[in-house]
């Protein structure tokens, strides 16, 4: 797996004592590069996981340049090794916009998939899916037959309850919404996204790191500040002040290898509508502008007084203004 993978796979790596082996990010490659990857595949290795959207940039990796070269392995070593797409965000926007890109079971080696439904799914938090090629491919042993509901139901889940609305909402909006329904929203999302981001970069402060294609990634649109004008901020600093205009947007720095590169990430979601684009790139476009008329020093005090909670007390209203000093003392927390 790509060094770019979501935490996910760390975690079911440690908790399964599977042995990651992780292909590092470099300047050309934000996300898996296949050549890279093969490189790291042995008899041992139980199969390689690609991602349709990275979590860093929304760029969908090359799952069919993967499949092909551990064809291409199989037929020179004898070696099976399968792929496992993490389409959690792609998998309810690529079928849609970009049918002809084959990521899923088109490809031979694919044999399983998943996808979460409260991502371009659009439902309430608390739903995913899994979806494998065959019975072959979900090993019996992980499979629990109970009949204590009165009749007998296979289950395969790490744990049993659950509430079942985020099924009925995903189910809803299936059937209320349909392959066009689905492809409007996700169509819209693209022509929102690329005016996002030609307004982004006419600012003159900012590059994408995103591709706009539907084809190559999500509408998400992951950038930086351009180092060719003389700043003294960085993209945390930007993502700190614009929060005084209302918007979180995450400032992180890429994925190990690339630890250097700090982005910022904006996810279009179906809410995301042209008006609030041009609010958005107001105001950016004013944090940037404040940022630059403060001195090395002011933002040094800026930064500092970020762990102080400054920003919330100043949205605070009056009466509970007072009570900073005493926070701020010790006396209350
Ligand atoms: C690529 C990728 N995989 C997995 C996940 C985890 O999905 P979920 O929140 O549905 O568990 C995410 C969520 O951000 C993701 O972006």
């Amino acid at each position: 797996m790509g060094a770019n993978v979501q935490v996910c796979w760390e975690k079911a790596a440690r908790y399964m004592e599977i042995e990651a082996r992780y292909v590092n990010c470099d300047e050309e490659h934000l996300f898996l590069n296949p050549e890279k990857a093969i490189e790291l595949v042995d008899e041992n290795t139980i199969g390689v996981c690609a991602i349709l959207g990275s979590t860093y940039t929304g760029h969908y990796e090359d799952v069919k340049k993967m499949n092909d070269l551990l064809e291409k392995l199989e037929k020179e070593t004898g070696l099976f090794v399968p792929i496992h797409v993490d389409a959690a965000s792609g998998g309810f926007v690529a079928p849609f916009v970009a049918p002809d890109l084959e990521w899923d079971f088109r490809l031979p080696k694919v044999v399983s998939i998943n996808v979460s439904g409260h991502k371009y799914g659009l439902c309430y938090a608390g739903i995913g899916w899994a979806v494998w090629r065959s019975h072959d491919d979900l090993p019996e042993d992980l499979v629990f037959h109970i009949n204590y509901l009165g009749s007998d139901q296979a289950s395969f889940t790490l744990n049993f309850s659950k509430g079942a609305a985020p099924v009925i909402s995903q189910y809803y909006n299936l059937i209320r919404f349909g392959y066009d329904g689905y492809r409007n929203i996700m169509e819209n999302l693209y022509a929102n996204t690329e005016y996002l981001a030609k307004q982004l970069v006419e600012t003159g402060w900012f590059k994408l790191l995103s591709s706009l294609d539907p084809a190559l990634g999500l509408p998400v649109i992951a950038f930086q500040l351009v180092n060719d004008r003389p700043h003294h901020f960085n993209e945390t600093d930007v993502s700190h002040v614009i929060r005084e205009r209302g918007w979180i947007i995450p400032a992180y720095t890429m994925a190990p290898n690339m630890g250097h590169m700090h982005l910022l990430r904006v996810v279009l979601r179906e809410d995301f509508s042209r008006n609030r684009c041009d609010l958005l790139v107001a105001d950016l476009k004013a944090t940037v502008e404040y940022l630059a008329k403060q001195d090395k020093t002011h933002m040094e005090v800026h930064r500092a007084s970020r762990g102080k909670w400054q920003t919330l007390f100043d949205k605070l209203p009056k009466h509970k203004v007072a009570a900073k000093e005493e926070v701020a003392s010790g006396k209350v927390c």
